[in-house]
Order: structure tokens, then C-alpha cells, then sequence
């Protein structure tokens, strides 16, 4: 589950110098920060340059290259569909068409009540059962639209729950 939450100059600060000095330190430090608020936030990026002696641009093209680095907030559960080709072989394209208009989103969007991010991947190792997605850690195969609607069911139901 993602949650995108508030953050702290100080906390992501501490964050950032935790990993900045491993090798090829940007992506851990990209991953951490995107783990910790949800997404890498824009105002985040100068502190990463500072800490990092890095250009603001290099950061923002690693952040753009990468799929899995996302730039806005998303919904509480990201919903990611995987478009690779054993996946497709198996009927990825209409799943994704009937998530799509179940959710009313497109890929890169979120339902307006906030629930649900729906993102493409391109294969989530999973590639013996697909159609296979993937909702916060969970793996999920063989989605049919049935029981894509169950999962998005169950998603909506702990947004009751959580209040
Ligand atoms: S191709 Fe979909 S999980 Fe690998």
C-alpha cells in the first residue's frame, strides 16, 4: 500500500545522508524518499542536489527515466498492471481496458475520490500466471475482471475501515 504522506525538510534531510555515500547512491536515495512520502515531491529535489552535489537537472532526468519514480501524490492503494509481453500474451490488454473503465482513470491517474493510482509496469516477475498485477506489495495473477472488481472491492472496503 502507498500512502502519501507529509514530510519534514529535517527527516528527508536524514534520509538523504543515509545513503548518499554508496555507490550509485541517487537511486537508493530516490527509492527511500519516494518509500518514506509516497512520490519524490519537486521541492525535494533542490535538498537532494544539495546534500548530493548533484545539478537539479540530473536529478529530475533519473526521476523521469525511471517508471517506477513517481513525480505527483497518488491514491492510497497503487494499482499497477503489467503490459510486458507474457502478461499480454495472456490478456493483459483487456484487463487493463476493463480497469480503465471500471476506475474511470487512465494509466498515470487517480479515481477522483482518491482510493486508487492505476500505473502501467512491464513485468512484475510474476510472468507465469498472468495477467499478473501488483496492489501496494502484493502480486496478484491470473486477474480476470472479476476478480479485478473483487480487489478494487477489497481496496475500497479498507478505505472504510481506515476511515
Ligand atoms: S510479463 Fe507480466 S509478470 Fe512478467
Amino acid at each position: 500500500m502507498s500512502v502519501t504522506v507529509s514530510w519534514q525538510r529535517d527527516h528527508i534531510r536524514a534520509v538523504i545522508r543515509l545513503h548518499k555515500d554508496k555507490p550509485g547512491a541517487l537511486l537508493p536515495v530516490l527509492h527511500a524518499i519516494q518509500h518514506e512520502i509516497g512520490y519524490i515531491p519537486d521541492n525535494v529535489v533542490p535538498l537532494i542536489a544539495e546534500e548530493m552535489r548533484l545539478t537539479r537537472a540530473e536529478i529530475h532526468g533519473v526521476i523521469s527515466f525511471y517508471h517506477h519514480f513517481r513525480s505527483h501524490p497518488t491514491g492510497r492503494h497503487v494499482v499497477e498492471i503489467c503490459r510486458a509481453e507474457a502478461c499480454q500474451a495472456t490478456g493483459c490488454r483487456q484487463l487493463e481496458q476493463h480497469a480503465k473503465n471500471t476506475l474511470g482513470i487512465d494509466f498515470e491517474q487517480t479515481t477522483p475520490c482518491g482510493s486508487v493510482t492505476l500505473e502501467p509496469v512491464y513485468c512484475l516477475g510474476n510472468c507465469a500466471t498472468g495477467p499478473s498485477i501488483r496492489i501496494g506489495n502484493q502480486i496478484y495473477g491470473r486477474v480476470t475482471s472479476d476478480r479485478f472488481d473483487a480487489l478494487m472491492d477489497t481496496c475500497r472496503d479498507s478505505m472504510q475501515e481506515a476511515g
